[in-house]
């Protein structure tokens, strides 16, 4: 499954904002370029010119941001289409911005399913969207119920499907996502990075279906995450 939705901007246009004050301190070779639109809005581009250490740097303060760990389907008006998905939605990783360009390119995501890094039989749901100007692209397959997919070790990565010369065209799909709209999708859908072109930041939000008797947290979690001392303050 998956659906392309219309999002509220709020939340990400205080996001564009935490990550211009955050990597100020790179300005003589600055990760993104910032400017207003002609709404007086501000929007984020990738630089082009980006090294890998600046790369790595840049990532870590940008995924480090209070704002981001705040980020909710209710900030983005999208709450009632996950909760129509999974009943008990809870947060399966901390919500991650990505970052491709040119640098990382060697590290594009291969075929995979976010599923096989949550538990067996548990339902998940990935909210991924475009945080810079010209949105995002992804490639997915879409019923794949007569491909043969094998699964195989991928040393950074972990796994990834192996479709051996198999003829991927017929169920390729390419999606670009706007800026203002966000890409959900099920644990169970096969995807990988796009070839990049004019690079993107992203921002990924997953959510599993909490089973009562079953309560079990997928991914592991720094107590130190931003996301951890805030649902901490939450429950107090
Ligand atoms: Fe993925």
């Amino acid at each position: 499954m998956y659906k392309i939705l219309d999002i509220n901007l709020e939340w990400i246009e205080k996001l564009i904002l935490e990550i211009q004050k955050s990597t100020f301190s790179m300005i003589n070779n600055p990760p993104f370029l910032f400017y207003k639109n002609s709404k007086g809005e501000m929007r984020l581009t990738i630089n082009s010119n980006l090294n890998i250490e600046q790369l790595g740097k840049t990532f870590n303060i940008i995924n480090s941001g209070i704002i981001l760990s705040q980020i909710t389907p209710e900030c983005l008006k999208i709450d009632d289409f996950i909760s129509f998905q999974i009943t008990n939605p809870l947060l399966w990783t901390y919500p991650q911005l990505r970052i491709d360009c040119d640098a990382n390119k060697s590290f594009s995501a291969p075929w995979h399913k976010d599923g096989w890094i949550l538990g067996e039989n548990l339902k998940g749901i990935v909210v991924w969207l475009p945080v810079s100007a010209d949105g995002g692209s992804l490639q997915l397959l879409e019923n794949t119920n007569d491909l043969e997919c094998k699964v195989i070790k991928n040393n950074y990565w972990g796994l990834e499907a192996d479709f051996k010369d198999q003829d991927l065209n017929p169920y390729l799909k390419n999606v670009h996502v706007k800026y203002g709209q966000a890409l959900v999708f099920d644990e169970n859908l096969l995807h990988q990075s796009f070839p990049i072109r004019e690079g993107q930041l992203t921002l990924q939000l997953r959510y599993f279906n909490l089973h009562e008797n079953n309560f079990y947290r997928p991914a592991v979690q720094k107590i130190t995450e931003p996301v951890i001392e805030f649902q901490k303050l939450l429950s107090e």
